[in-house]
């Protein structure tokens, strides 16, 4: 699988149940790389979203045996790699990062260069666990902040 996210500076990813940051021209990166993939999040990811991602297989992790419209729900790690293809991006939030992090190979990280009171984080990926930059943008500006996308490879 392969995880996306947008970090602040101290790899924060969200505040009081929603994003950090409304950068139009990241969003826009979200959709292009996942359009037409099967996307992978946490129960609250989705209830901060409300609904499912169109043109892509939306998959939710959730333990309560809730039923939602347009999205089939799985409540174990195992399930999912049961129903999962290889091709799948991890989408957040802050649990569901942690728990599939060991299950992805690529990551694209959007960076954006400010500090945030965030409330919920990702953890790094560190280069001892064979997180290397395999590509990275130019700098962009946008909203008063500056950003730049990473791509990751995990060669271990
Ligand atoms: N910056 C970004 O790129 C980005 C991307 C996505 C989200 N976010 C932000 O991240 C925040 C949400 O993250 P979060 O960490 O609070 O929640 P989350 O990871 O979205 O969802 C957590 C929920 O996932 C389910 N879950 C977790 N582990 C599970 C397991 N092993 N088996 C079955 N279900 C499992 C549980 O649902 P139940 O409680 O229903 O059992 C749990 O409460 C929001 O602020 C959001 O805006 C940021």
């Amino acid at each position: 699988m392969k995880i996306i996210a947008a970090v602040d500076e101290d790899g924060g990813i969200g505040k009081n149940g929603k994003l950090l940051f409304n950068i139009s021209k990241d969003m826009a990166y979200f959709k292009k790389i996942t359009t037409g993939k099967t996307v992978v999040m946490g129960r609250k990811t989705y209830e901060s979203i409300g609904k499912p991602l169109p043109a892509r297989r939306n998959i939710v992790l959730t333990r309560d045996s809730k039923n939602y419209q347009g999205v089939e729900t799985v409540s174990s790690v195992e399930e999912l790699l049961r129903i999962c293809d290889n091709d799948a991006f991890v989408i957040g939030g802050g649990e569901v990062y942690k728990l599939l992090m060991p299950y992805c190979d690529t990551a694209y990280i959007t960076r954006i260069f400010k500090r945030t009171d965030a409330d919920v984080f990702m953890p790094e990926l560190s280069d001892t666990d064979g997180w290397r930059v395999v590509e990275k943008s130019e700098v962009y500006h946008e909203n008063d902040v500056n950003f730049q996308f990473f791509t990751y490879k995990r060669t271990l």
